[in-house]
């Protein structure tokens, strides 16, 4: 019961910390960014990235010391629904990861400057992630409650 607790504390907190991490690229990556800008958006991807980590282990966590058992989820619809949407919000996530690190690079240079195109595609692909994430909860509270 304890174990469980734990888990589903740490579980909610981290996946908070995933959506502040996405609503604070949305709101730095504009076509105005500065260097200094793109050096915390680099900053803010790298923990972006480790906390969906730390999300996967986690649920994982919680999938084989749950409450419920590991049988409650692996023939649960639901929670396969949701393990794509997560997996959808990684790939998403591929492009603008590797368009921060080119802005990251050039980030020193007195010059700084972000081309439109650039700044258009990755803030549409941090949108699609915005979206997809929100149907994640949704998933999440259809598999504690149906799908199996
Ligand atoms: C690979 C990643 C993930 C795994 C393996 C995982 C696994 C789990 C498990 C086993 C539970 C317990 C459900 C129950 O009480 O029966 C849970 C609950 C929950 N998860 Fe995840 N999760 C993952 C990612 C996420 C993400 C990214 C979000 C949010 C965007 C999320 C949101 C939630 C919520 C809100 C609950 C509580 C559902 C409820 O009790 O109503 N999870 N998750």
């Amino acid at each position: 019961m304890f174990t469980d607790l734990v888990l589903a504390s740490a579980h909610h907190l981290l996946v908070f910390l995933l959506a502040a991490m996405i609503a604070m690229e949305a709101v730095i990556v504009r076509p105005d960014m500065s260097g200094g800008s793109a050096r915390l958006l680099s900053r803010i991807d790298a923990y972006y990235g480790a906390t969906a980590a730390l999300v996967l282990l986690v649920g994982v966590a919680r999938v084989v010391f749950g409450l419920k058992g590991w049988e409650a989820y692996v023939y649960n619809w639901a929670f396969w629904l949701k393990m794509v949407a997560f997996a959808v919000v990684g790939l998403l996530s591929i492009g603008p990861t590797m368009q921060i690190r080119k802005w990251r690079k050039n980030a020193d240079e007195v010059a700084f400057t972000v081309l439109p195109g650039d700044v258009a595609k990755v803030r549409g692909s941090i949108r699609a992630q915005i979206g997809v994430f929100a149907l994640i909860p949704v998933f999440a509270a259809t598999m504690a409650r149906y799908g199996y």
